[in-house]
């Protein structure tokens, strides 16, 4: 099936299981284990607001958004998580109960990293789906977990990958960033993570159909 064939298809996704996904383990890790540091973020905690709001939307979405940092700090924000009790809306990407092309911006911090390339291109389809032509995507992803993530299947984030989900997805990728915890043991990482960097970029929903 072509991309263009599995966009006409996309309200029929659905309550479709992902590949290559543990849910379930994933919840337990969300829940139990990690830790949020989105405060320690250069390129994808704090700054993100004075830079979407500059551009003054109109509808936001925050997927995945764990503590929801950002509500109240960007007007016109809902967040949604599977796990957490502070979000607006507690479920995940294929749950969420968004109208098609209703979001000028909406961000995926570190909740479209996990599986292969076809539950990565699932939730990308799905999240473009709200997306405004033009509008925005801040994406942060993380190449590896952590020590103890049993269960967790992290999809390999790298320079490619986020090249090649633009052209598949028709984004244009507007900046790519090398993101490291501002703070912390061993020159900026936490102590628990297998890799010290992460990834963070914008990809803009190009104004074709
Ligand atoms: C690395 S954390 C990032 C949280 C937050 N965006 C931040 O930057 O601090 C990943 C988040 O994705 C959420 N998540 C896990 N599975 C998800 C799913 N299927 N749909 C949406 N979010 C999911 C987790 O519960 C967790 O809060």
């Amino acid at each position: 099936m072509t991309y263009r064939m599995t966009q006409q298809i996309d309200c029929m996704r659905n309550g479709l299981k992902t590949n290559m996904i543990d849910q379930k383990a994933q919840d337990y890790f969300y829940k139990n284990v990690w830790q949020s540091n989105i405060h320690l973020f250069k390129h994808s905690g704090e700054n993100l607001i004075k830079e979407i709001n500059k551009t003054e939307p109109k509808f936001v979405i925050d997927a995945g958004c764990a503590l929801n940092f950002f509500k109240g700090k960007i007007p016109n924000l809902v967040g949604y998580d599977p796990v957490f009790k502070e979000a607006d809306i507690v479920c995940g990407h294929f749950d969420a109960p968004f109208k098609p092309e209703c979001a000028d911006v909406i961000l995926a911090l570190g909740s479209i990293n996990w599986g292969d390339h076809d539950d990565i291109a699932n939730m990308l389809i799905k999240v473009k789906s709200w997306l405004k032509p033009g509008g925005r995507l801040y994406m942060r992803g993380a190449p590896g977990g952590y020590k103890s993530d049993k269960g967790l299947q992290w999809f390999q984030w790298g320079m490619k990958q986020i090249h090649e989900f633009a052209r598949l997805m028709d984004f244009d990728v507007e900046w790519c960033e090398l993101e490291y915890n501002l703070t912390g043991p061993n020159g900026g990482t936490l102590p628990e993570r297998l890799w010290p960097h992460r990834y963070v970029w914008l990809y803009r929903r190009k104004l074709i159909k």
